[in-house]
């Protein structure tokens, strides 16, 4: 642990820097980074392993841009914090293809026409990947309800819905 007792905090107001060794196991690779104890694990993530994939929209916990999965469990990598993941297993959308072949639902979402600008698209992918392995994707309500907490400013939702429903019933619907 290494402490500046004199630095400036972040936002403004005098405090004590602490920064921490971090060990991640990211999409399958183990990373050691240190970080100052308030940096979240998106800042991480992007900042320090430089895994822009995650995206920042609110930086507050509303928009879900930033979800990742944290030991097999989506979470909000903006309301994280990097130092509470020490030890843990992370994957973000750069961990979803093998081999240069694209998860089924990053394939699902390109053939459904489920993006348009892009920004939202890597937290609705991975929640949607979460919501498949949780099982809450047995009807075209439960994929709306479930993923309520992702937004996307361009609407894509009629074909969000359609990419998960495709993947969660093994077929291909059009
Ligand atoms: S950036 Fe994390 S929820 Fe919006
Ligand atoms: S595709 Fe643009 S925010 Fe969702």
């Amino acid at each position: 642990m290494v402490v500046n007792g004199s630095a400036a905090a972040a936002d403004g107001t005098a405090g004590p820097v602490v920064r921490v060794p971090v060990s991640l196991r990211v999409n399958g690779t183990e990373r050691r980074i240190e970080v100052d104890t308030r940096t979240s694990l998106l800042d991480a993530l992007r900042d320090a392993l430089a895994l822009t994939g995650t995206k920042k929209g609110c930086d507050q916990g509303q928009c879900g841009a930033c979800t990742v999965h944290l030991d097999g469990r989506r979470v909000l990598s903006c309301l994280t914090l990097a130092a509470s993941a020490d030890g843990r297993e992370v994957r973000t959308i750069e961990g979803l293809e093998r081999d240069g072949v694209p998860h089924p639902m990053q394939e699902a979402f390109a053939r459904h026409d489920a993006l348009q600008c892009g920004y939202c698209t890597p937290g609705q992918i991975m929640s949607a990947v979460a919501l498949i392995e949780e099982g809450r994707a047995g009807s075209d309500d439960d994929v709306r309800e479930f993923m309520s907490g992702n937004l996307c400013r361009c609407g894509a939702y009629p074909h969000i819905v359609a990419a998960i429903r495709d993947v969660a019933t093994g077929g291909r619907r059009a």
